[in-house]
């Protein structure tokens, strides 16, 4: 993968306070990966962080589908991708290494994940915003 890499910054706001504050939490449960860590750790952290993104792909998914979005079809396409990629991580991460699940987290999240926010997710924002405008969201 050759995403380049980000950290979570105010830059990457929708100013939907629900879902910035779920993106946010994504990295921060991201950054937790680095540095010292037993297997058992690791494995249950890789299991929440798993769980605390498909939370926010169906919470995403639900007010898109709420206000007839236009883009949903192609949205919820790159999010399965992304479910896809966790899948694999989740299936494959026995047998690596600490450091490697980390630096897979890092694509995963600083990588791909930031990318989206910044492209697919900020192509969603003026749309719900103008529906929450008229009172429909
Ligand atoms: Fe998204
Ligand atoms: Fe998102």
């Amino acid at each position: 993968m050759n995403t380049p890499m980000a950290t979570w910054s105010p830059a990457i706001e929708t100013g939907l306070p629900g879902i910035d504050a779920q993106h946010k939490q994504l990295f921060d449960l991201a950054a937790s990966f680095r540095g010292e860590g037993d297997q058992i750790r690791v494995m249950k952290a890789l299991a929440a962080l798993a769980d605390y993104a498909s939370t926010h792909l169906r919470d995403e998914e639900a007010m898109l589908e709420a206000i007839a979005y236009e883009g949903l079809a192609a949205h919820r396409q790159e999010h399965e991708r992304f479910r896809q990629m966790l899948r694999e991580l989740l299936g494959e991460a026995r047998k690596l290494s600490l450091d490697q699940i980390a630096t897979r987290i890092e694509e995963l999240i600083n990588g791909w994940f930031y990318q989206h926010i910044l492209t697919v997710d900020a192509a969603y924002v003026a749309a719900v915003k103008s529906s929450q405008s008229k009172g429909q969201a």
